[in-house]
C-alpha cells in the first residue's frame, strides 16, 4: 500500500508538456504492513466495535506523545470539537472565538452546541489567529477561544492563554492539522484546557475517520469519556442522567492509529524535509511567499502551503489548473468562513480574505520522494518564466535548514 516511487524526469527531459502518466495527489496516507497486520489481528478478535485492546493503547499512546495526561478517542475531528465544547458546558447564549481563516468544522461544532462563533483574523505570516483582533472581539457573552494550528503551524498560544487568563476564558485547541507542532519545545495538545486532533485520510497520521481529544484534567476526560457513550455510566449500564452521543471510535480504526503511531516521527520528519526541498526548489520565484516557521514554533508543514501573487504571471486560480495539466494536485485556502452562506457577516476580516485569495496547498504526501518535489518546483519555475530553462534540483544535494 506504499505508494510507488514515480520517476519523472524523462517528462523533463523530453521537454513535454504532456500530463505524466502518474498524477501526483494533494495527498496519499501512507499505509503499511503493520497496518494491515493489526486491522486483521482485531477483525479476527472479533473486536470490532469501540471495546478492545487497541482504542485503549492508541489513547495511551498518543497521549504519551502530547505530552498529556489523558487522551479519549472519538469518531471524527469534528466530533472531538464538539464533544470539548459540550462537555465544557459551552451552549446557547455563549460566544466562542475562532479563526475566520479555517476548515468550516471549527465553526460548526461550536453551531452545535447553540453558541455562536465568532470570527477573529489571523497572522499574515503565521496565518492563525490574531490575538489583537481576538481582544477586540470579546464581549461579555465570550466563553472560549478556538485557536486552529493551520495547516502545521501553532497559533500563538502564549499570547491567546493569557489573554485568556485575564478575561477569565477557556482555550480549545483545534489541533486537527497539526500533530507534533511544538511552542516552544512542547508539543500542541497540551497548550490548552483541551485540544481535538483528527485522523481523516489525508492528516499526517489517519485512521480513516477518527478523533481525538487530549487533556491534562482529569474531570474534563471523564466526562468526555462519558458523554461519548450515550453519558452511560460505565458501572451502571442502560442508565442515562444526560443526553449524550455515540461518538466512539472502533477497535478497527485504533488498530491502523496504533501502527500510525509507531510511524508518527517518521512522518513529521519526512513532512519538515518535503517542506525544506519545497522552500530550495522554490526559492527567490517574485511573486510567491513560502511559509514560515516562526521563532520558538515548530511547524510541522501538514500542507506545504504557498501565497501566488503578482508579479508571479498566474493567479493563484489560473495556476492550479495549470499545474493540474502538468499531472500535478493543488487547493486553494480555505474561503474565510465569515463569506459563507451560513456564518456571512457584514465585516470580513481582510487578512483571512487576502490570503484566502492567493493561498495555495501543494502536494504533502509524506510518501512523495525527492524527485516529485523537484518535478513540482520545476513546473511551478517554468510557468514564472516560460523561456528560461531552470536546472532541476539535486535532490541528492543538502537542504538548508
Ligand atoms: C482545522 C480543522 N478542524 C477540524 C477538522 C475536522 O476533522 P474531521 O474531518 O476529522 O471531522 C478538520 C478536518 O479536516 C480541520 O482541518
Amino acid at each position: 500500500m506504499q505508494t510507488q516511487q514515480l520517476s519523472l524526469f524523462p517528462y523533463l527531459e523530453a521537454e513535454s508538456a504532456t500530463r505524466p502518466p502518474d498524477f501526483i495527489p494533494i495527498y496519499e496516507p501512507w499505509l503499511g504492513k503493520r497496518e494491515e497486520q493489526y486491522v486483521l489481528d482485531a477483525l479476527r478478535s472479533g473486536w470490532i466495535s469501540s471495546l478492545g485492546k487497541y482504542v485503549t493503547r492508541f489513547e495511551q499512546q498518543f497521549a504519551a506523545f502530547c505530552g498529556v495526561q489523558h487522551a479519549v478517542s472519538v469518531s471524527n475531528g469534528t466530533t472531538a470539537l464538539h464533544l470539548a465544547l459540550h462537555s465544557l458546558g459551552i451552549g446557547a447564549g455563549d460566544e466562542v472565538i475562532v479563526p475566520a481563516l479555517t476548515f468550516i468544522a471549527s465553526a460548526n461544532a461550536v453551531s452545535y452546541t447553540g453558541a455562536t462563533p465568532v470570527f477573529a483574523d489571523v497572522d499574515p505570516a503565521t496565518w492563525c489567529m490574531d490575538p489583537a483582533d481576538v481582544e477586540r472581539l470579546i464581549t461579555p457573552r465570550t466563553r472560549a477561544l478556538m485557536p486552529v494550528h493551520l495547516y502545521g503551524h501553532p497559533a500563538p498560544m502564549d499570547a491567546l492563554n493569557a489573554l485568556a487568563d485575564l478575561r477569565n476564558l477557556i482555550v480549545i485547541e483545534d489541533a486537527a492539522e497539526a500533530h507534533g507542532a511544538q511552542v516552544n519545545g512542547r508539543r500542541v495538545g497540551g497548550l490548552g484546557r483541551i485540544a481535538a486532533f483528527s485522523f481523516y485520510a489525508n492528516k499526517t497520521i489517519t485512521t480513516g475517520e477518527g478523533g481525538m481529544l487530549t487533556t491534562d484534567d482529569a474531570a474534563l476526560a471523564a466526562r468526555c469519556r462519558l458523554l461519548r457513550d450515550h453519558a452511560m455510566p460505565p458501572e451502571k449500564r442502560y442508565w442515562h442522567d444526560e443526553i449524550g452521543f455515540n461518538y466512539r471510535m472502533t477497535n478497527l480504526q485504533a488498530a491502523v492509529g496504533v501502527a500510525q503511531m509507531e510511524r508518527i516521527e517518521e512522518f513529521i520528519a519526512r513532512k519538515r524535509q518535503i517542506a525544506r526541498w519545497y522552500c530550495a526548489g522554490l526559492a527567490g520565484i517574485p511573486g510567491l511567499t513560502l511559509p514560515v516557521e516562526a521563532a520558538g514554533y515548530t511547524n510541522i508543514y501538514w500542507m506545504f502551503s504557498l501565497l501566488v501573487d503578482a508579479p508571479f504571471p498566474l493567479s493563484r486560480d489560473a495556476l492550479i489548473p495549470a499545474l493540474r495539466g502538468q499531472g500535478i494536485d493543488s487547493r486553494p485556502f480555505f474561503h474565510p468562513l465569515d463569506t459563507l452562506p451560513p456564518y456571512r457577516t457584514a465585516q470580513t476580516r481582510p487578512v483571512s480574505l487576502a490570503l484566502s485569495r492567493t493561498g495555495l496547498n501543494l502536494p504533502s504526501s509524506p510518501s512523495l520522494s525527492a524527485q516529485q518535489i523537484a518535478y513540482i518546483c520545476a513546473t511551478i519555475r517554468s510557468f514564472a518564466q516560460p523561456n528560461t530553462q531552470y536546472p532541476i534540483p539535486n535532490p541528492q544535494s543538502p537542504i538548508p535548514q
